[in-house]
């Protein structure tokens, strides 16, 4: 089957939380889908690229079994070659045309995760991704979808078509194929009292972004004939056709709307839409409040028995901490009167000092906030803390740290540790308790990788051929491997006593 893909570079390799089970399985319980939580379950990334997302998070679950599948053979390699360095074994890519997969190709799978795909393919291959995907879960199975999506992408479908047509003349590698395209599309917008101007007024700037974003990424986000922003109720509607039925978004702060708008806002929106009883016009009027450009959609594979879903969340295996700690009324007052909900109802003190000394299984803390209340109101509150950042879950109550002891590090940990020095930005690290990944500083990562590894030779071998660029505490580049050590042995001093009891406590390293 052809396709409009770049294969020529490689999509950088990128981390989405939101891909996470315990990402996907929370937001389904906050609205009511119930699906036990466990450690063992079947997931595949359909489109993994380089494979990063779906390495580290199969790092957070060794007894789950993972598959990543991309038909870009160099991304495959990539995916396959950071895997095994790390010694995350529970994960398969395979280099395959996810279009061309029959049943039985994969185990029937929990999950399912498509990111940076969808509003890339044309309508009928779309169409037969959906089936592909409902057809390989299991029923309760969960599919996270992230795709471009209308109104927010309207402003730039103009510039990057353009961009896409002139680079599509041009020969070489994409990346400067497409950069040339849009520096030449830059440079004739930058003209004064350009009529183009007058109703693209973003256009300029976003040219700008794109021109300082990495030409390969570009070379795959743009440079792609197929691509289009998707209105969610056609993508709702391909999922319904395959099988699979909306229940949320994957980004909380979307699910806690009218709530968390302005009031005035909110009110609109609840009259246009007959109070949200449609929640497919629903989710377009969100889209076209905050003019969303991308999406996080949660689509389910119904049970055969359909009561299953309404019942209440009697969910195993999953923790709600929080993360305002005691005095939680601050974040909530500041808020209070700017948004729709009134968050200094007692009922947003009842849920939150549940939590206030550490986690609470979800099904108790549901059940103990629906009396009197039902569990809808219970739910709605839930998403509100979720949406605020006020609570946060876990796959497992979170370990008391142990001090200044010495952290133990797994094998898999040193290695994962001593891959993400390639990096100077902050890296994913994957956590069991969290069910998800901890972003850590270059700061943390180096000073772990010294104490976990002997090797400090290597690794300053390794940050110096990338150059990454190590800093003092006082703000100056490290050029040496002498200045690296006594950085090193300063600077784990204050880091055990500050910052390693939280990430102990993150169940990063027991
Ligand atoms: C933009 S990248 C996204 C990678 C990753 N999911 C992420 O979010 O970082 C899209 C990936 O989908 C892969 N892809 C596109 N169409 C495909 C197909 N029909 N079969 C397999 N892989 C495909 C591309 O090779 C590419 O690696």
């Amino acid at each position: 089957m052809t396709s409009a893909y770049t294969r020529d570079v490689s999509f950088p390799a990128t981390f989405s939380p939101q891909q996470a089970p315990i990402h996907i399985s929370a937001v389904a319980a906050l609205h009511g889908v119930r699906r036990d939580f466990k450690g063992r379950f079947t997931y595949c990334d359909y489109g993994c690229g380089q494979g990063l997302t779906l390495a580290l998070v199969a790092a957070c679950y060794p007894e789950a079994q993972f598959f990543g599948v991309d038909m870009n053979s160099a991304h495959i390699e990539t995916a396959r070659a950071f895997a095994s360095s790390c010694s995350i074994e529970n994960v398969e890519f395979i280099e395959a045309d996810f279009l061309s997969m029959n049943s039985g190709d994969l185990p029937l799978l929990d999950f399912a995760a498509v990111s940076g795909v969808y509003s890339w393919l044309p309508a009928e291959k779309r169409r037969r991704l959906a089936c592909i995907i409902a057809g390989g879960l299991k029923d309760g199975g969960a599919c996270a979808l992230q795709y471009r999506c209308m109104p927010g992408s309207a402003s730039r479908l103009t510039t990057d078509g353009l961009a896409t047509f002139l680079a599509g003349r041009a020969s070489g590698a994409s990346s400067a194929r497409i950069v040339s395209a849009l520096s030449a599309v830059s440079h004739i917008i930058d003209a004064p009292d350009l009529a183009f101007n007058k109703v693209n007024p973003t256009a300029r700037e976003h040219l700008k972004e794109q021109l300082a974003a990495d030409p390969d990424y570009l070379a795959h986000d743009i440079l792609n004939a197929d691509y289009a922003g998707v209105w969610f109720h056609q993508v709702a509607e391909e999922f319904r056709r395959a099988g699979l039925g909306f229940v949320a978004q994957l980004r909380p702060q979307m699910n806690a709307c009218p709530d968390l708008l302005e009031p005035q806002l909110a009110r609109r929106m609840s009259s246009v839409a007959e109070n949200r009883n449609d929640p497919i016009v629903w989710q377009e009027l969100v889209n076209l409040a905050v003019n969303a450009g991308s999406r996080w959609d949660l689509f389910v594979k119904p049970h055969g028995d359909s009561s299953d879903e309404t019942e209440p969340d009697v969910l195993q295996g999953l923790f709600v901490r929080g993360l305002a700690g005691r005095d939680h009324k601050g974040p909530r007052q500041a808020l209070s009167g700017r948004v729709a909900v009134d968050l200094t109802d007692p009922a947003f003190d009842f849920a939150l000092d549940m939590v206030a000394d550490g986690e609470v299984a979800f099904g108790l803390m549901a059940n103990r906030m629906s009396v009197g209340a039902g569990a809808e109101a219970a739910r709605r509150i839930l998403r509100s803390l979720f949406a605020l950042g006020l609570i946060g879950f876990s796959a497992a109550a979170l370990a008391e740290p142990r001090g200044a002891a010495n952290p133990v590090f797994s094998a898999q940990q040193k290695r994962i540790l001593f891959e993400s020095l390639r990096y100077e930005k902050p890296q994913p690290f994957p956590s069991r308790s969290l069910g998800n990944c901890v972003p850590l500083a270059l700061r943390d990562r180096v000073i772990l990788t010294s104490m976990a590894c002997e090797n400090v030779e290597a690794a300053w071998a390794l940050i110096e051929e990338k150059g990454a660029g190590v800093r003092s505490d006082g703000g100056r580049e490290i050029m040496s491997l002498e200045r690296f050590r006594a950085y090193l042995s300063e600077a784990q001093i204050g880091f055990r006593a500050e910052r390693l009891p939280d990430l102990q406590r993150l169940g990063l390293f027991c």
